[in-house]
């Protein structure tokens, strides 16, 4: 039999007005990715599979990242914010369209595996209309409570609507839906709005779907994979229980950690064999750390490409567009942004490289910075194979310097420094004619322009 076809539909068009912040409440972000990624890669994928994410008026933000983290979702717009079934029917266009499964996902819920929304199709194949996601809360204030008789699944109660009774149940709706997409529009259209805040709910499916004959049923999961994100508080409490996550597959995968608890992980982070992290490392997304690499205490790394057997730190910190070959060693107090370092390469000590290419094996010597900025734009520098950099010179960019050249300590090269050559420069050369006035000239126009 081939496997039946999907569509998801996720909810993302709250205000967040209890983040306290500009920014829309679905582009927070847990271990390096927005709460709308989390769940939007947790949705079913490829053939057979439909994505549609419903946004605010005053959203393209969102509309974009979701773009980004699925190109092939699908936005619809809801332009009054009415209630979880209404933003459901502003895709009613993709419900329409059809397809065996409906599965309706609220995108403040990060946590949501991959397998949870996968075990939630299978009542419907087994005839039932709706399967509701349920969870035991520890404290179910705020939650729609799930009322059944016996195991059967006759209504979900809202908060604002519940009897004291209802209140004390603790088997809540974790908001993740799914419909046999059969009845789905059916079901959803018959949701009125006579409730205590006048809003069209979605949990009211469950007992229209009784009322028409049709079964629903429940699918129950922990509480730490549907916390809801209303506030920084759970914010935090989410990214809590994600890096405790990360930690546990990055040690199942073989990494070594002698403090999980003080590594700080990416979703996207990848290791290769034997990778060693020390205490207090801070990974951001985009980092890729290959076999044998070591992570040394207090380091930095944000969109980094980390060789075989490099080693990084302690106290270093890694930009985005870092590279290091194999075997490359990055050492204490140094900052590399958009810098590439072939293997073999030893940047030890206090230094500074932006913009920057290094050939294999050459040597950076301690307080050395590529001076890539110039007040107006950046400028690349480029160090050859096998060249020494004596300790605290400054690399003035654009500025190339040859395969293995010797350059002397305290240096200011300005200049492009031939291959196998000897540069000692000191002091002179170091601000290019008339640069210094220029760039005066340059700033007192901009503060008479503010
Ligand atoms: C909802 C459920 C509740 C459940 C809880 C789980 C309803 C009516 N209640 O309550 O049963 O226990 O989630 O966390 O569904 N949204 C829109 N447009 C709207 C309203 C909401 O897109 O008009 C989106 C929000 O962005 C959010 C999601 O729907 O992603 C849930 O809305 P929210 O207001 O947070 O619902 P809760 O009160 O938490
Ligand atoms: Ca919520």
């Amino acid at each position: 039999m081939p496997e039946r076809s999907s569509l998801t539909i996720v909810l993302a068009a709250g205000e967040g007005t209890r983040m306290r912040s500009a920014l829309p409440k679905v582009l927070h972000s847990v271990a390096g990715q927005s709460l709308l990624a989390h769940v939007l890669r947790a949705a079913p994928h490829g053939e057979g599979a439909s994505l549609a994410v419903v946004v605010g008026p005053a959203h393209q933000a969102v509309a974009a990242e979701a773009k980004r983290a699925r190109p092939d979702a699908q936005t619809f717009i809801q332009r009054e914010r009415l209630g979880t079934a209404h933003a459901v029917l502003a895709a009613r266009e993709a419900i329409a369209r059809g397809a065996d499964d409906l599965l309706i996902v609220f995108g403040d819920t990060p946590l949501i595996s991959e397998h949870t929304l996968q075990q939630m199709r299978a009542p419907l194949k087994g005839g039932a209309a709706i399967a509701v996601l349920g969870f035991r809360a520890a404290d179910p204030t705020g939650y729609g409570r799930l009322l059944l008789e016996r195991d059967r699944l006759l209504a979900i109660r809202e908060q604002a609507d519940a009897s004291a009774d209802e209140k004390a149940i603790t088997l809540c709706n974790a908001g993740v839906m799914a419909f046999d997409c059969a009845h789905a529009l059916e079901i959803l259209e018959k949701i009125g709005n006579a409730n205590k805040k006048g809003e069209y709910y979605l949990p009211d499916a469950v007992g229209i779907a009784r009322d028409m004959g049709l079964a629903a049923a429940v699918i129950e999961t922990s509480e730490d994979e549907v916390r809801g994100i209303n506030t920084k508080a759970q914010l935090a409490e989410a990214e809590a229980v994600m890096q405790a996550r990360l930690r546990q597959a990055a040690l199942e995968a073989g990494v070594t950690m002698v403090a999980p608890g003080t590594v700080y992980l990416a979703a996207d982070t990848t290791f290769g064999k034997d990778v060693t992290i020390e205490p207090f490392v801070v990974i951001g997304p985009g980092v890729s750390i290959a076999d044998g690499a070591v992570i040394h205490a207090f380091s930095h790394v944000v969109q980094a490409s980390i060789g075989k057997n490099a080693s990084v730190g302690p106290y270093a910190r890694l930009r985005p567009g870092t590279s290091l070959g194999e075997g490359a060693r990055i050492g204490n107090f140094v900052e590399a942004k958009a810098a590439v370092l072939e293997a073999g390469v030893k940047v030890n000590h206090l230094t500074y490289i932006g913009d920057t290419s290094i050939g294999a094996n050459a040597n950076v010597g301690a307080g050395t910075i590529t001076c890539n900025y110039d007040g107006f734009s950046k400028h690349k520098t480029t160090i050859g194979a096998g060249a020494f950099v004596g300790s605290n010179s400054s690399l003035v960019a654009p500025v190339k310097i040859g395969e293995g050249a010797y350059i002397g300590s305290g240096s200011v090269i300005t200049r492009d420094v031939p291959d196998n050559a000897l540069a000692v420069e000191r002091n002179s050369q170091t601000i290019r004619d008339g640069w210094a006035s220029r760039y005066r000239e340059a700033k007192t126009r901009d503060k008479k322009k503010t």
